[in-house]
């Protein structure tokens, strides 16, 4: 017998793409923010944003419908406590990730079929340009973008900061560190510590007054931005290196330039140490994907920055860190899906 579909669950699917880009104007609009803990009527939320009011009651019922706001007997709109994260002042704030990933990913989403059929990135073919090199050019996007790295990154900055012995070390490198969220996180664990945080020139512009926002003058103080590409030249001085969440951005081939651009300053750091400091250590952090069951990551990961970054399980990544000079002596879950490969030069003692 000939199976019939339910037309509404194939619409409500093919139509999913509004409920992502409804999600963005909320968190744009900042409507989390104004409703703030209560009910507001969108008469009034229109007047605040000034936003059309029957255009914005039609948005808040799409966001009703997927559950973000609830609505009361008088057309007032309040936030659903699940989406408490949609407010900039939330501890874990997920705002500026939502704009990221229901616009610019979005975008990107929108060369999906040239993905399929090539494998290049999607992100490339509509921007013009790969995502960081896009970023330098759109600061607007650079900064939401480096705001969402910081949201994720601040739950695993705590679980790092907690479960890595960082007794013996003085100075940790961030390399690709962002805005600073991760060194802040640890730093503020580890009062013993100073951070160097190395990403490009543009992030480093901005980084440090967002992070004396965001952690406070005493925190931000003990953190130096260096404007670096990483592919060329690591800062030394380094008894920590940090690669959080940056490899998966990078082909194979990409992920050993940066490796060996970190192994050379580890090595440099080595030879200038007093008799009897620790050897440097490499600190790799990394969510790892399973091909299997991480097919929607994965994808999204391909169509972001193409093909060959499809994300790295466990062996992947022990290969690139060997053909990089690198040996992990330690591999621990972290957070969530997030592994710690703790890193020793080859020839180490592994002390
Ligand atoms: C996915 S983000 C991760 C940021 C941070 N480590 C975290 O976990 O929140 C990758 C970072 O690498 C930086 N990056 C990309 N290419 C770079 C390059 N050639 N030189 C320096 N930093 C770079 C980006 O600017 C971005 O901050």
């Amino acid at each position: 017998m000939e199976q019939v579909s339910d037309p509404l669950q194939v619409a409500r699917l093919a139509a999913s793409g509004c409920f992502s880009r409804a999600l963005a104007v909320a968190a744009r609009l900042g409507l989390a923010d104004l409703m703030d803990g209560g009910h507001v009527p969108y008469r009034n939320l229109a007047a605040r944003t000034g936003a059309d009011p029957d255009v914005l009651l039609r948005l808040l019922q799409v966001l009703a419908a997927g559950g973000v706001v609830e609505r009361d007997g008088d057309g007032a709109f309040a936030l659903a406590e699940a989406f408490a994260a949609l407010r900039s002042d939330h501890p874990r704030s997920l705002r500026n990730l939502c704009i990221l990933m229901a616009e610019t990913y979005d975008d990107a989403f929108g060369a999906l079929a040239h993905t399929v059929r090539t494998g290049e990135s999607g992100f490339e073919r509509v921007f013009g340009a790969p995502l960081y090199a896009y970023l330098e050019r759109v600061p607007e996007t650079g900064r939401i973008f480096d705001g969402a790295m910081s949201e994720l990154a601040r739950p695993v900055a705590a679980a790092l900061a907690e479960r890595h012995d960082f007794s013996a070390a003085r100075t940790v490198v961030d390399v690709g560190g962002g805005d600073g969220t991760t060194l802040a996180g640890i730093l503020d664990a580890h009062p013993h510590l100073t951070g160097v945080c190395v990403d490009r020139a543009s992030v480093c512009a901005r980084a440090g007054e967002a992070l004396r926002a965001s952690a406070g003058d005493g925190i931000a103080r003990r953190v130096t931005f260096r404007p670096a590409d990483i592919f060329e030249e690591v800062p030394d001085g380094g008894d920590r290196y940090l690669l959080k969440n940056v490899l998966h951005d990078w082909s194979p081939e990409d992920c050993v330039r940066i490796l060996t651009a970190v192994g050379r300053a580890m090595h440099r750091t080595a030879e200038a140490r007093e008799p009897g400091r620790p050897e440097p250590r490499l600190l790799v952090l990394e969510p790892l994907l399973d091909q299997e069951s991480d097919g929607a990551h994965v994808l999204f990961q391909m169509v972001m920055c193409g093909k060959d970054t499809g994300g790295y399980g466990e062996q992947e990544l022990r290969l690139l860190l060997r053909r990089s000079g690198l040996t992990p002596v330690l591999v621990e879950r972290i957070f969530g899906e997030h592994r710690l490969f703790e890193c020793v030069l080859d020839g180490d003692r592994h002390t």
